[in-house]
């Protein structure tokens, strides 16, 4: 797809994991979990790959060598947000869309990600997050909405209160932005959180108080946007892939 840049987060340690194996060279089916995203990110063709590295970074490099990627150290783990903010001085100037996807979510098929492209280009967004409605949410972000059914903000499971906690439409870490926008409001995030990390997700709040139209595309195949954070989650998705 022209003009679609994508930006793959990769750079956390895994600690849910319980393993020194960086979350995403776990693998899944015999296929690293990253690998499994890059196969599909090469079907979207994108005009560029942007894979943000820190936790093992080395070993990840050697892994992923045969795939046409651009790498960005995030020396510390300072949250999905700060990931991102390793790219901008490569992508600060450019005026296209980006799609972020996350490297621990292995089962997202290209069809969606360029649904979730073609839903941001023809809605006049300014972002777009991909969710589905779980009957178990989990540890999952929350999708906040306001009365008109917009969406409104993002809240983290650990920071969301009892109310928040029962919104079964979830985060999949899976979104679509201006490029500029994004940048703008990545600049006014703050890590004063439960885990005192840098949210992506707050984004989404920022955008939405300027005025920014923000869009969801809520698909009903949950599997594809599993997310593998502990070893039980790697489990159901390998029980998922049937080759
Ligand atoms: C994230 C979302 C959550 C969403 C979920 C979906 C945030 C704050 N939360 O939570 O709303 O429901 O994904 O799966 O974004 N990473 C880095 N650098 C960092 C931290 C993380 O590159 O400093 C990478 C990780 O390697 C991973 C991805 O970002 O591939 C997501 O990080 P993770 O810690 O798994 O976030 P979740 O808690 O799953
Ligand atoms: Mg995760």
């Amino acid at each position: 797809m022209e003009n679609t840049k994508i930006i793959i987060l990769a750079a956390g340690k895994g600690t849910r994991m319980k393993s020194d194996l960086a979350k995403v060279l776990h693998e899944v089916k015999g296929r690293p979990m990253i690998c499994r995203v890059l196969d599909m990110v090469k079907q979207v063709s994108p005009t560029e790959v942007y894979l943000v590295i820190g936790h093992q970074a080395e070993k990840i490099r050697e892994i992923t060598q045969n795939f046409n990627v651009i790498y960005a150290e995030q020396k510390e783990q300072l949250g999905t947000g700060h990931a991102v903010m390793a790219v901008e001085p490569v992508l600060k100037d450019y005026a296209g869309d980006t799609v972020i996807l996350c490297g621990d979510v292995p089962l997202l098929k290209a069809e969606t990600v360029q649904a979730l492209l073609a839903k941001y280009r023809q809605g006049n967004l300014d972002g777009l997050v991909l969710t589905v409605k779980l009957d178990d949410p989990k540890h999952y972000g929350r999708i906040v909405r306001n009365f008109a059914g917009y969406v409104e903000r993002i809240v983290e499971y650990r920071d969301a209160d009892a109310a928040e906690k029962a919104i079964q439409e979830i985060n999949s870490g899976i979104y679509c932005f201006n490029t500029a926008e994004l940048f703008a409001a990545l600049k006014q995030i703050k890590n004063q959180n439960e885990q005192k990390e840098y949210y992506l997700t707050d984004v989404i709040g920022i955008m939405v108080g300027a005025g920014k139209k923000i869009g969801t595309l809520i698909i009903d195949d949950y599997l594809q946007v599993h997310g593998v954070n502990d070893a039980e989650d790697l489990k159901k998705a390998e029980a998922a892939i049937e080759e």
